[in-house]
């Protein structure tokens, strides 16, 4: 058992096919650097504590840099043996300064506080690398909404059901991505406010140590701003990790909403954006063929942030506590989660950003398949009429011009009033999406002085996050 954390009481080594199942290298060696930094807060506690003097202190501080400085240029690797990035980076510093000094850095410590505190310090950065990135999305959605913005705002047809609704302006339902987007990063804001507050080093395997030892200064040092008021808490909850994964899968899904929509956009049937060239793809037989890869594969990954959640959430079920080898099954799942995101977000950015619009195209449909039958409705209900009458007189506008193939705005002034004396010419200024839209002019409205003023909330909240 030469090497390994546990060899005391066995009389034989682990056979090799326990060994392949335990060891967890390939994938956790990406803790490494946090794994260093824990060590260092370690030691110094240690000296706090009197277990080592300052020239044990100083050279375990000497022997870590060693490795954190071979592990960033690559050149520290884990041997076959080890099981985990814990019992590798032990015997390396052992290796580096000696077994004397370097036998000292476990005393207090368990893998279980370890890895519950690494873990969390790992996300904590993550979670800074994927809320900016949600951000550049957020404000790739706010560049295209202020670009149609301008003298004469473009309009779609707004839908429900996928069916034509209400005319809306484009800007107002990019908008409304950004910001479910923009909630996303506020979720990892809470998630990180308590996560932050939460370091469990010192917890030990579960009931806490003896050492004398502080984990407020391991915490401080590790840039936690508490640590854990429970050991057994602390080394065997994951809801931070099922909480992280929950927020990276809400905001694929966020995203596949958006995806979908370019890709129907996109098709000859819609028509209403033309992809950049570098941000489609081609194929290998159709010569003609421009595909929205990113946003297919937007709305594919998002899939799998889910799987990640749904894995983790089952890992965890009835698990008692504390600690449970099962907790080694945590990582792979939100590491893969955490990849995926910051690889997809940067690309479906540059893919919203580079986005054409048909604002043509998209206006000429707006008003067609009777969408502006509720400003009849509620041009009507301005007059005096009740809503209840109003809808059914609307509706009957709706029935004629479907018997006669025609739009509401060519129903002549004669069958608007055989359908009631009410709907008097004057409900032509109605007939018109640029009229229907700005006469929708309360809060979150879809009126342009309305959406400009969103636009500029929208971005006071993304330069506050
Ligand atoms: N590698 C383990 C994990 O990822 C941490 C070590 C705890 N192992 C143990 N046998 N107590 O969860």
């Amino acid at each position: 058992n030469q090497g390994k954390l546990w060899g005391g009481r066995f009389a034989g080594g682990p056979s090799p096919e326990l060994e392949a199942l335990s060891r967890s290298t390939h994938f956790d060696w990406r803790l490494g650097l946090y794994d260093i930094a824990g060590s260092h807060a370690h030691a110094k506690a240690l000296a706090a504590a009197g277990l080592l003097d300052e020239a044990e202190e100083a050279e375990l501080h000497r022997g870590l840099d060693v490795l954190a400085q071979r592990f960033a240029d690559g050149t520290l690797r884990p041997d076959p043996n080890d099981e985990d990035v814990h019992g590798a980076l032990e015997r390396l510093l052992i290796e580096e300064v000696g077994p004397d000094v370097g036998g000292k850095i476990r005393a207090g410590r368990s893998r279980n506080d370890q890895i519950a505190t690494l873990f969390r310090s790992y996300l904590l950065d993550h979670c800074r690398t994927v809320s900016r990135l949600v951000l550049d999305l957020v404000d790739a959605l706010a560049g295209q909404a202020e670009a149609h913005l301008g003298e004469r705002p473009a309009i779609m047809p707004g839908r429900t059901h996928l069916q034509h609704a209400q005319p809306v302006l484009l800007s107002h339902h990019l908008l409304a991505h950004a910001w479910a987007l923009l909630r996303d990063v506020d979720r990892f804001a809470d998630w990180r406010a308590r996560v932050e507050a939460d370091s469990p080093y010192g917890s030990g395997a579960l009931a806490g140590q003896s050492l004398g030892l502080d984990p407020e200064l391991v915490a401080r040092e590790l840039g936690f701003t508490g640590s854990s008021a429970n050991s057994i808490d602390g080394t065997a909850s994951r809801d931070f990790v099922a909480e992280f994964a929950f927020v990276a899968a809400q905001t694929g899904v966020d995203v596949s909403r958006i995806a979908e929509e370019v890709i129907l956009w996109a098709t000859k049937e819609f028509g209403f954006v033309r992809l950049h060239d570098s941000w489609s793809t081609g194929s290998s037989i159709m010569p003609q063929k421009k595909n929205p890869d990113i946003s297919e594969l937007a709305r594919g990954k998002a899939g799998r942030l889910v799987g990640n959640l749904t894995g983790l959430l089952t890992t965890l079920k009835a698990l008692p506590l504390a600690y449970n080898r099962d907790l080694q099954e945590d990582k792979e799942p939100v590491f893969d989660s955490v990849d995926t995101l910051e690889v997809l977000l940067p690309a479906f950015a540059g893919q919203i950003a580079t986005l054409v619009f048909d604002t043509e195209r998209m206006a000429e449909l707006a008003p067609q398949g009777y969408s502006l039958a509720t400003d009849i409705a509620e041009w009507l209900v301005r007059q005096g009429v009740p809503f209840r009458v109003a809808h059914e007189l609307a509706g009957a506008c709706v029935r004629r011009c479907e018997e006669r193939g025609i739009e509401l705005h060519e129903l002549s002034d004669e069958e608007f009033a055989e359908v009631s004396p009410h709907l008097t010419p004057a409900v032509r200024d109605v007939l018109t999406s640029e009229g229907s839209v700005a006469s929708r002019d309360g809060r979150g409205g879809t009126a342009p002085e309305r959406v400009r003023e969103q636009l500029a909330e929208l971005r006071e909240q993304v330069d506050g996050a």
